[in-house]
């Protein structure tokens, strides 16, 4: 049964031949006597087959009948109409090409879509006797079938008890609600499963053995209900998260041997090293004397300082330590001086500043020709004089490794400057 085996009642009009032959129709106000019903074959839609809205105990003497997308009987929802004196069809603004209307008032879908799902209303229209006529509504609702749903994962393979999983009830349906079962029965009370506010989607937190399956899901509405095949999830062999053990947290610049130790040992894993979140360079500098679980540093520069981490690993994967940051202690280095230049006069303000870059921040102090002056990074004198003159040294000094280094400089003050037009005068 298709189209094609449709009765000679498909002829098209036109718009203007709708507007005229409305005119023939006339208004009927009150239900029908008559039980019409209307059965939709199959009674759900699955989408890309045909349905079928047969009309049942259709009234005799009818001038015509309407089809409406939805409840309301309006133009705008009007998907096809059949007017029976002349076996006309007139298709609507909701036509789509895949609705057929027979004789007897029946409305054939093809290829539906989920689209299609929804409110159909049915608009027949008795005969007149002279200017009376009458119309009757009659709806039924198609309800998409409830697809068979499949379980997607965010992790087939987890970890056991260190993975969190994620699984969804695909595909994601219009009115409908979700239902999982676990080891055929509804989900168990544990904190380690959460449900979304949908229930769609399923959280379960630290995969064990316990928890690991089988799932299903279910997919229900109005009409239907499918359930999803099983689903179970492969815990992979724990991992231990590692830790490194190291001989000093604060070495000295290029003095100290590093050694960096991960645990814990097993001839089960490999190991790697990781600095600044990048894999450690096999380098000259960097010795591994065993299955690269030992990590030798010979001398630590200020720039080594971290964070490294180890990282142990299996064949499936692998699992990194708490980062490790190194505190190294460097310098002072040599002092600088600013300003460097020498001159001055008499009157002038003199400032000096020095820096010397160390970990922990060095301790300054200066002196002017070897006598101690003052603590601090900077010196200060206002309005110098030619006493002032003299060598000022800044020396620094590294409290936690007592390492010193110093610098000075040579200040000249001359006399004070007096205008050349005095000068002539005197
Ligand atoms: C109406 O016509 C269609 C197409 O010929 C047919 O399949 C259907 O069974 C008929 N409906 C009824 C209620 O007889
Ligand atoms: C989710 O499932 C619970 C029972 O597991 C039920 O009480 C609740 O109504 C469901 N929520 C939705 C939005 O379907
Ligand atoms: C190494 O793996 C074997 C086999 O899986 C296991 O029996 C053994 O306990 C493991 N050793 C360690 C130290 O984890
Ligand atoms: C540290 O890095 C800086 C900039 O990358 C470089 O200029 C400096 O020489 C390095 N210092 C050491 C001690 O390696
Ligand atoms: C010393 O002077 C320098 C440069 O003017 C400044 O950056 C620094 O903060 C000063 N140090 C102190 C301890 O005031
Ligand atoms: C200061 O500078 C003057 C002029 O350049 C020079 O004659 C004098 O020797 C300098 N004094 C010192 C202490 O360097």
């Amino acid at each position: 049964m298709g189209p094609l085996s449709a009765p000679p009642c498909t002829q098209r009009i036109t718009w203007k031949g709708l507007l005229l032959t409305a005119s023939l129709l006339h208004i009927w106000n009150a239900p029908t006597t008559a039980q019409v019903t209307i059965e939709a074959q199959p009674p759900k839609l699955s989408e890309g087959k045909d349905i079928l809205l047969l009309v049942h105990n259709l009234p005799k003497n009818l001038a015509g009948y309407i089809w409406y997308k939805g409840q309301m009987t309006d133009l705008q929802h009007y998907i096809t109409s059949y007017l029976v004196h002349n076996h006309k069809v007139i298709p609507g603004p909701e036509y789509t090409g895949r609705e057929t209307v027979y004789c007897n008032a029946s409305l054939l879908i093809e290829d539906v879509t989920r689209e299609d799902a929804g409110s159909y209303t049915l608009q027949i229209i008795k005969r007149g006797d002279g200017i009376r006529g009458a119309t009757g509504h009659f709806t039924v609702t198609l309800y998409l079938e409830a697809p068979k749903p499949s379980i997607s994962s965010s992790n087939l393979n987890p970890r056991e008890a260190m993975e969190a999983v994620t699984l969804t009830c695909d595909s994601e349906t219009p009115d409908a609600s979700y239902l999982w079962w676990m080891n055929g029965q509804s989900l168990p009370m544990t904190y380690r499963l959460k449900l979304s506010k949908t229930n769609r989607t399923l959280i379960l937190f630290g995969v064990t053995k316990d928890i690991a399956g089988p799932y299903e899901c279910e997919i229900r509405n109005a009409v239907s209900a499918s359930r999803s095949d099983p689903v179970t999830l492969n815990l992979l062999p724990k991992l231990p998260k590692p830790y490194i053990i190291i001989n000093t947290l604060n070495p000295w610049e290029n003095k100290d041997v590093l050694a960096f130790i991960c645990e814990p040992q097993s001839e089960n894993y490999t190991y790697m090293w990781w600095l600044n979140g990048q894999s450690l360079p096999v380098s000259p500098r960097v010795k591994q004397p065993t299955e690269n679980r030992i990590l030798i540093l010979p001398r630590v520069t200020r720039n080594e300082t971290g964070p490294y981490q180890c990282e142990i690993r299996d064949q499936y994967g692998g699992i990194h330590s708490n980062p490790v940051t190194l505190n190294v202690l460097y310098g002072p280095d040599l002092p600088s001086i600013y300003p460097s230049f020498a001159y001055y006069r008499s009157g002038e303000n003199l400032y000096l500043s020095c820096f010397a870059d160390s970990n922990p921040p060095a301790q300054y102090s200066w002196t002017i020709n070897g006598k101690f002056l003052l603590s601090g990074q900077n010196l200060s004198i206002p309005q110098i004089t030619t006493k002032h003159s003299g060598l000022y040294a800044c020396s620094v000094r590294n409290s936690a490794t007592g390492m010193e280094s110093s610098r000075s400089v040579t200040v000249n003050v001359s006399g004070k400057w007096i205008p050349a037009s005095l000068a002539i005068g005197f």
